[in-house]
């Protein structure tokens, strides 16, 4: 899903930026591979990137934050590696003083939505990926009001004490390290 909170034309950044400014909340170094469906990298692959701040709130529902606060466009390295440096998203949740909110209320679901980082993928010759990304340790892992969590799409958030592993990137510790590959679909005859 695109979802509501999309922007498009964020700044075009270097792999391994570091987007946390004055955003409070904990570090996280994001980083993996753009890969094809046989696992070759891609290089030059368009990773367009969004999420919420610590407290849940995206740009537009929040005018403390500026309108790329924590969203970039990174281009994949020659090797298709992607990097940033960010804060962990919280868990937030979906409107529901309309009709959505009686049909959660009919089916006695709750109307949170786990936290996610939100992924778009492009590169030529290759099928758009629209993705998120789940951090594994959310409250709401197993309940996503709108159902778009998948195995494939919850991520390990593993806990660094120590930043030393991350030299390359200005990341304090303490921070998670995420690891995670995009893969891409071939367009047939392209
Ligand atoms: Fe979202």
């Amino acid at each position: 899903m695109l979802g509501p909170f999309y922007i498009a034309g964020a700044p075009i950044v270097a792999v391994g930026t570091n987007l946390v400014g004055d955003n409070r909340g904990e570090r996280v170094l994001l980083h993996g591979r753009v890969l094809d469906t046989e696992g070759k990298p891609i290089a030059g692959a368009l990773l367009d990137f969004w999420q919420t701040n610590a407290d849940g709130l995206y740009v537009q529902q929040d005018p403390t934050q500026s309108t790329y606060n924590l969203r970039c466009r990174m281009a994949s390295d020659d090797e298709g590696r992607y990097a940033l440096v960010t804060v962990k998203p919280r868990h937030y949740s979906v409107p529901y003083d309309g009709p959505g909110g009686d049909l959660l209320r009919a089916a006695e679901r709750n109307a949170e939505r786990p936290a996610h980082f939100h992924v778009l993928v492009t590169a030529p010759g290759h099928k758009r990926l629209v993705t998120e990304v789940f951090p594994d340790d959310d409250p709401f892992i197993d309940e996503d009001a709108v159902f778009a969590v998948r195995q494939t799409l919850v991520a390990h958030f593993e806990r660094k004490s120590d930043a030393s592993a991350a030299a390359p990137y200005e990341v304090e510790a303490p921070y998670c390290d995420v690891n995670f590959d995009f893969r891409l679909e071939a367009i047939e005859g392209a």
